[in-house]
């Protein structure tokens, strides 16, 4: 990671909403905290035409409503927001990117972010190369949100167009899970605690369950979503991110290389999954937090013959010394009980029966269980034994949470955002990182099970609950 170095932060698709509820606000955070007012300028590229002046007044407002610093926004905002509607072009572009290097004195270091839909992707890769501009002064980087690709196939195609202009070093793929305090906490969780750190592995845990749920449904996208579907979504890319930083070796150094070289062993250890091991799942009408909610295919551009999952479920198992037999559960999911990001760890019994009462062993696994949103915090669960007569053991926690130790989190997109006028690119999928993820879902992809419903406000389809119950576990709502 370098020193920061006044930088030009090119927001292409900036009238969108990432720009207004994420991207502004995480920006407009970092000037206030480091004091970057004179070196941080945004330029907006959009198809809309309009002014520098009346794209600020609606970043000033985005930045009002996200509870930026009043005095911040009139610091910041007039000077150093500009706009320029691509419909002018490309070379219109590159002298609007020349004028303000050169009215505010910046080195012409560059960020291209590509806050647009993935077909224009490509094209506008080119528009940047072809202009030069991603051959700067200063350094350029390519920021390319999510979905990367569609299958492997298209992942590939993509990386090769990114990799005909851009090198590999200058290439961040955003996945906003990483950027997540308590995702990237779980390194220190697991390497800088020998208890954990001794435990992590086949001889002592018996399963894993990685639960990223939302409550919410479908929201107004189905343009995207309904060509998507939760494997797509979510699944390839944050619970599989999740999934290798919970499974992976300890890396060599703590560098973005080291440690994401060994993110990728971790997929590419991992079985192909078996389609008896996989559920699909798709919402009916139900009620969730107390309102009732209309089923999917009744959602806004939905076809009421939709076949898109909404929740997946799925048992993989990592062939390798560390993990070997241990079974991996993941699942998302739309329209469940609630939001909820979880790890859940359990152990091993212990080997020999002792409490045993009247035949009925009581004794229950410990459990390390991590959130990773919302109240994020880790507990242990261990049996105690409850103060009455006769023997009987009681499951406790011990409990920490963030929020009592440090108040608030910073969100992810202002970390990623650091990271990247930073230089580090410790928190961005890799290339081949990408590739192994759709590699390994690929196979399901090609032939999907059918969806079984769901009521909405549920932990999805009975297939789901069953899952676990193969090798002997149970999800953790069951068991609480
Ligand atoms: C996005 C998905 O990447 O992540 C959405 O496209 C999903 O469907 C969202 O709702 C969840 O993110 P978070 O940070 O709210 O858990």
């Amino acid at each position: 990671m370098s020193d920061f170095s006044p930088t030009l932060f090119v927001i292409v698709g900036a009238t969108g909403d990432l720009t207004r509820r994420k991207l502004l606000p995480s920006i407009a955070h970092l000037v206030s905290r480091h004091g970057w007012q004179d070196g941080l300028h945004v330029l907006g590229l959009g198809r809309t035409a309009q002014s520098d002046g009346e794209f600020r007044d609606w970043a000033r407002e985005s930045l009002e409503i996200a509870g930026v610093d009043s005095e911040i926004i009139s610091a910041w905002c007039d000077s150093s927001i500009h706009y320029l509607s691509t419909e002018g072009g490309w070379d219109a572009v590159a002298d609007k990117i020349t004028d303000i290097e050169q009215a505010n004195d910046l080195p012409g270091n560059r960020v291209f972010y590509l806050a647009i839909p993935p077909g224009a992707f490509p094209s506008t890769i080119d528009a940047i190369a072809a202009t030069g501009l991603n051959e700067g002064p200063g350094f350029t980087r390519l920021v390319v949100e999510k979905p990367f690709g569609h299958s492997v196939e298209s992942a590939h195609e993509l990386n090769e167009h990114v990799h005909a202009h851009f090198d590999e070093s200058q290439t961040y793929r955003i996945d906003h899970y990483l950027g997540k305090e308590t995702v990237q906490n779980l390194l220190v969780f697991r390497f800088a605690n020998a208890l954990f750190e001794s435990s992590w592995n086949r001889s002592l845990v018996r399963s894993v369950e990685i639960t990223v749920a939302e409550d919410l449904g479908l929201g107004s996208r189905a343009g995207y979503y309904d060509t998507a579907g939760a494997l797509r979504d979510m699944i390839q890319n944050h619970v599989t991110q999740v999934l290798s930083l919970v499974a992976m070796e300890p890396p060599v150094k703590l560098e973005a290389d080291a440690i994401r070289d060994e993110k990728v062993k971790v997929l590419r250890s991992i079985q192909p999954i078996r389609p008896e091991n996989v559920v699909f799942g798709q919402y009916e009408s139900g009620v969730v937090e107390d309102e009732e909610v209309a089923a999917y295919r009744d959602e806004k551009n939905v076809a009421d013959d939709s076949t898109t999952e909404t929740a997946v479920s799925l048992r993989l198992h990592i062939d390798n010394w560390r993990w070997q037999g241990v079974p991996f559960y993941l699942r998302t999911g739309k329209r469940f009980p609630e939001r909820l990001t979880q790890i859940v760890v359990r152990f091993n019994e212990p080997p020999v029966r002792l409490f045993e009462v009247d035949g009925a062993c009581e004794v229950h696994s410990d459990a390390v269980i991590i959130t990773l949103q919302p109240n994020e915090g880790f507990e242990l669960l261990f049996d105690v034994k409850a103060p009455t007569e006769e023997m009987r053991l009681q499951t406790v926690p011990l409990d920490f949470r963030y929020a009592a130790a440090f108040g608030k989190l910073p969100g992810a997109y202002e970390t990623l955002i650091e990271d990247i006028v930073l230089g580090d690119q410790t928190l961005f999928v890799r290339a081949d990182e990408v590739e192994a993820a759709w590699k390994l879902y690929q196979p399901i992809l090609d032939n999907p099970p059918a969806p079984e419903a769901y009521a909405a406000g549920t932990w999805g389809p009975a297939s789901s609950t069953k899952l676990p119950h193969a090798t002997g576990d149970r999800w953790i709502e069951e068991t609480r």
